[in-house]
């Protein structure tokens, strides 16, 4: 820490002009802040006798979004990997949302046991599954492994919640009208499913990869609504803004002093977890989009999906690749 302390000052004393002009920009994009676009969710649906489960809720956009179900009234089950972290958060949830009815169940998206191991538990203490928020996810780390051998990022932000999502459709097809809620990003844009080298072994990229399992987001989100259609489970697919949450914890220490200076007037202008809820609990909770399922949404607004985003085929051929990786018939 002090070591850090040290390299700022010399760095300030070594380039004062870049620093001032950061500071400056800082200032003006911390006034544009108001009138930055971002939705709220204003929906005043209640949840009471309903259940939420919500993936990746230690932390983030995930916390906030479980707060806000807790609020409305639900049962909200926290699936999480890092019990100490995942109580914790619970304890604050309870408190802040006045809602005892919160609860912590393991999961490890990186293992498909760990999976399904959480859906045996699930099928065995709740009756109903009204609400599945598909939100953990990794970004640009090293080119990990699960514990299945798949590429950490399309394993955990993909395949792990095709395969949970797929063992709760049965309790979410008994609690209708239920819904699924994929938090995508945009990052889906420039994404593309490597059908021939699905793990990136030829040349892993923290990028591509991210992009990759983002997409299969969307993709799934679709071929879901698709396969869904009139059971009254319907999808939702969604990017949640730019958020300040742990989400760099990879990226950020990876980039050398100057680049992390440089990036600090973001701060200012990136979404707290609280703005970044919003869209995940309008997908959650909305009267407005009961008919509507398979689709794209930014802001707490419908938005069209990039084109890689639209491409049925692909939707289809990445369904059954994730059913053959995950071992589902
Ligand atoms: N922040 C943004 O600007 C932004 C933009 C677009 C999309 N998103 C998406 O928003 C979602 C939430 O991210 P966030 O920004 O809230 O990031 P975050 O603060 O890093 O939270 C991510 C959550 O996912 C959990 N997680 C990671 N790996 C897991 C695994 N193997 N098994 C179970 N849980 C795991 C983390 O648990 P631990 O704490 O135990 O690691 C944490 O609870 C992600 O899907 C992300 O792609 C975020
Ligand atoms: C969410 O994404 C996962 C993984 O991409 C997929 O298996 C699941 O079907 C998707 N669900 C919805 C509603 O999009
Ligand atoms: C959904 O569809 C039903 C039946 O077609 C209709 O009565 C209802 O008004 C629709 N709701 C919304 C919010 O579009």
């Amino acid at each position: 820490m002090e070591d850090y302390t040290k390299a700022v000052k010399e760095f300030v004393e070594e380039h004062p002009a870049g620093v001032t002009a950061v500071l400056m920009t800082g200032v003006g994009l911390f006034a544009l802040r108001r009138w930055r676009a971002g939705g709220v969710c204003r929906s005043k649906t209640r949840l009471d006798g309903k259940t939420v489960l919500i993936t990746g809720a230690n932390t983030g956009i995930g916390k906030e979004t479980a707060v806000d179900m807790a609020k409305r009234g639900a049962r909200v089950i926290l699936a999480c990997r890092d019990m100490g972290r995942a109580n914790s958060a619970a304890d604050e949830i309870r408190k802040r949302s006045g809602n005892g009815n919160v609860v912590v169940k393991m999961l490890d998206l990186a293992s498909l046991q760990s999976v399904r191991a959480l859906a045996k538990d699930v099928h065995q203490t709740e009756y109903r599954l009204d609400i599945l928020i598909n939100n953990a996810g990794i970004m640009m780390c090293p080119p990990w492994k699960t514990e299945d051998g798949f590429e950490m990022q399309f394993g955990v932000n993909h395949l792990g919640h095709f395969l949970l999502t797929n063992l709760l459709l049965d309790l979410l097809k008994k609690s209708t009208p239920s819904r699924i809620v994929n938090v995508s990003s945009l990052a889906h844009e420039t994404g593309k499913i490597h059908f021939d080298d699905i793990n990136l072994e030829k040349n892993y990229d923290t990028l591509v990869s991210y992009r990759q399992s983002k997409l299969a987001n969307v993709l799934f989100t679709r071929e879901l609504a698709a396969r869904l259609k009139g059971t009254g489970v319907t999808t939702y697919a969604l990017h949640p803004g730019v958020i300040h949450t742990e989400l760099g914890r990879y990226y950020f220490p990876s980039l050398p002093l100057w680049k992390r200076i440089l990036f600090m007037p973001l701060y200012f202008v990136v979404k707290t977890p609280w703005q970044g809820a919003q869209t995940s609990i309008y997908c959650a909770v909305d009267e407005s989009l009961k008919n509507s399922s398979g689709l794209y949404y930014s802001d707490c607004a419908l938005k069209e999906a990039a084109p890689p985003g639209r491409d049925d085929a692909a939707a289809r051929r990445l369904w059954d690749l994730s059913a053959s990786m995950v071992g589902l018939a």
